[in-house]
């Protein structure tokens, strides 16, 4: 089947390649001479595996509790409210109901509150809603007397999972519904946001609003006084419709509305949102936190993957401190799996839980390596699953969220896209950066460091491409009066001090590490795995060059570590294996991890390390950023009281310190 598959995907990058030289001129030419090279000569796929038996299996390392399409299969409706039904007699357990959003009117924080509980029996259930309209105990969102807020009657509901004497674990999601007389209806609903995308300064007059549908519905967006579409009038369940001529840092609220194609409809929660400022403009607030997969506990620290019990906690801090917008550094759902659906019901758990948060503020994620969906072959040898337009890693990540569109294009058109994984964006003063150190991933379960001899890159490994693309980033940012900060995140970190020195960007000081291509032998014309000239080492160098040359980079943010430390990188900081230091990295900057989402803590790995950190702690928790006209200001916000276990006046002091 994989060979098959194979053939298939080489004659798709065939034509896809010929298609590209015929149709569009000017992206021919707009490729160097290098790069018209690989795109000539270089074909089929940029790893081999054909050495490789693949490995037969349906789910490893992490099975969801439930598909997508079974956790909304409701039925049919009755006097107690819906059904659902699982399609497996083997399961049971309970189902928890509660209005959401709940008592909307009073929170401008969205979320249920479950207050009613039933039986699931043989794999079928009923959703209790009856006793939300007959009890006054129960009637906390009038809903007789028509709601406290513009959203249709909705009800969150909770399964509780078993299959035997397994813990399948928790899954959830909304249904909308109607009373006919005494029976309750479904209606078409809204499962997924609205959320606000594209809210920043490079562009404050305008914004994008995006939601997701469980039926085929037209879509309509009433912001401010006017009502939008996104033009096309053709009934979807994704919807993204742009909103214009806004005033840029001013506030404005809307709903969204969704009609199905026999007139039943749906409308949202109706929430405030305030547009960017322009560029350099005002002082912003924002939060940065990452990994947030599931970790022991049981309940609510794996819900579908996901640690929805930090992870809520910390997004619903951030939006009460006042963040603007969260950046996110990776590790958001178990993942790593060879089932893309695993994948997409995982990721659409995620955004279920940060909602709250992202009906009003944007959220950009970046990847980590366990967003990772592979082929696997015998070995346990985990590739980055092709074809890579429509099954890799970086396709689905950017399907499922709605970053910007403005990354690198790859050197060699074989790989994936950097599309939505790499991106920048600036809000009022500050320009942030997302790197992917976790793209084109192969790896090797159970022995990391022959990770990418079949082809690919290994954790924290930047391709040449990528790199000049931060390179000049970075230098364009320097000459651009209005960014005053810089911010760049990404999963893997720059100096590890916990479980991960053993890759990461520093694989133990190993500069052996590095990624491999598929190429053309010129001379011999066969096919081999090639290095990439830059060991890992290198790299980091190479990046953090870049980073100290500029003047304007505040932190670099990293993550895939579960805990928090925050160390110096200059030209003092003993950066290799024998203790040396680099007398390139100019102006100091601070090297943050915090990957406090709620993944399970790590201990620090005590001199291990050339450096070390100036502040270390394993606490769940987030930074928080505060532009103050010339200072930026950092609190590391952590603990289950949420304390500030680390603080900093202004990130940029010690840019020239001596
Ligand atoms: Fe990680």
């Amino acid at each position: 089947m994989y060979k098959n598959l194979m053939l298939l995907c080489l004659c798709l990058l065939l034509i896809s390649i010929n298609a590209g030289c015929k149709s569009n001129d000017s992206y021919a030419e707009s490729l160097s001479d290098e790069q018209t090279d690989i795109a000539v000569e270089q074909t089929g796929l940029p790893v081999d595996e054909t050495a490789l038996d693949p490995m037969e299996i349906e789910h490893f390392y992490y099975i969801p509790a439930i598909t997508n399409d079974v956790l909304h299969n409701i039925t049919t409706g009755d006097e107690n409210g819906l059904n659902i039904d699982l399609n497996d007699p083997d399961i049971w357990g309970k189902i928890h109901t509660g209005p959401y959003p709940f008592e909307a009117g009073d929170s401008d924080y969205d979320f249920p509150y479950f207050r009613k509980t039933s039986d699931i029996v043989n794999g079928q259930g009923s959703l209790n809603i009856e006793s939300f309209f007959s009890s006054s105990e129960y009637n906390s969102n009038n809903w007789l007397s028509g709601g406290r807020s513009t959203a249709t009657t909705t009800i969150a509901y909770r399964l509780e999972l078993f299959s035997g004497t397994t813990i399948k674990g928790m899954a959830g999601s909304f249904v909308s519904f109607q009373k006919n007389g005494d029976i309750f209806e479904k209606l078409p609903t809204i499962v997924e946001g609205p959320f606000v995308t594209e809210l920043y300064s490079d562009n404050p007059t305008t914004l994008n609003i995006v939601w997701r549908t469980d039926e085929l519905c037209t879509g309509q967006v009433k912001f401010g006084e006017y009502v939008f579409d996104d033009g096309s009038n053709v009934p979807k369940t994704l919807h993204s419709v742009p909103i214009d001529n806004l005033v840029p840092d001013a506030e404005y609220v809307y709903n969204v509305t969704s009609e199905a194609q026999d007139g039943r409809t749906v409308v949202s929660n109706t929430y405030k949102v305030r547009t960017a400022p322009p560029k350099g403009q005002g002082d912003i607030k924002f939060v940065y936190t990452s990994d947030s997969y599931d970790t022991s506990g049981g309940g609510e620290r794996n819900y579908l993957g996901c640690n929805m019990d930090v992870l809520r906690d910390v997004t619903a801090n951030a939006f009460r401190d006042g963040a603007e917008y969260m950046i996110f550094g990776g590790d958001l759902i178990k993942g790593m799996t060879v089932n893309k659906e695993d994948m997409i019901v995982q990721y659409r758990a995620w955004k279920q839980i940060v909602s709250g948060f992202w009906h009003t503020r944007p959220i950009y994620p970046g990847m980590g390596n366990h967003e990772f969906l592979y082929n696997l072959f015998d070995g346990y040898v985990a590739m980055d699953k092709w074809p890579y337009d429509t099954d890799s890693s970086e396709v689905v990540f950017a399907q499922e969220f709605y970053n910007p569109k403005n990354g690198p294009e790859t050197s060699d058109p074989r790989r994936p896209s950097y599309e939505e994984n790499v991106y920048h964006f600036q809000h009022g003063p500050v320009l942030n950066i997302s790197v992917n150190t976790t793209y084109w991933v192969s790896m090797k379960f159970g022995d990391y460091s022959e990770s990418p001899q079949f082809g690919g890159a290994p954790f924290g490994y930047i391709m040449e491409d990528q790199l000049s693309w931060i390179e000049e980033t970075l230098e364009t940012a320097e000459d651009d009066n209005s960014i005053k900060f810089i911010f760049i995140f990404t999963h893997c970190p720059i100096l590890p001090y916990m479980t991960h020195v053993e890759d990461s960007m520093w694989w133990n000081g190993n500069n052996n590490i590095k990624a491999q291509t598929r190429k053309l032998n010129t001379e011999t014309q066969e096919y081999e795995i090639q290095p990439e000239s830059l060991g890992i080492i290198d790299v980091r160098d190479r990046l953090l060059t870049a980073v100290t040359k500029s003047t304007k980079v505040a932190a670099i943010f990293t993550s895939h570590e579960h805990g928090y430390h925050r160390t110096l990188i200059s030209k003092y900081t003993p950066v290799y294996t024998d203790g040396s230091t680099n007398p390139n990295f100019n102006n100091a900057t601070w090297h943050i991890m915090c990957g406090g989402g709620g993944s399970g803590f790590n201990g620090e790995s005590l001199d291990s390390t050339p450096w070390k950190p100036q502040r270390i702690t394993s606490h769940t928790g987030y930074v928080m950023l505060e532009t103050k006209g010339d200072k930026v200001g950092m609190k590391f916000i952590g603990g289950l009281a949420r304390e500030v276990l680390d603080d900093l006046d202004d990130l940029m002091a010690i840019k020239y310190a001596k």
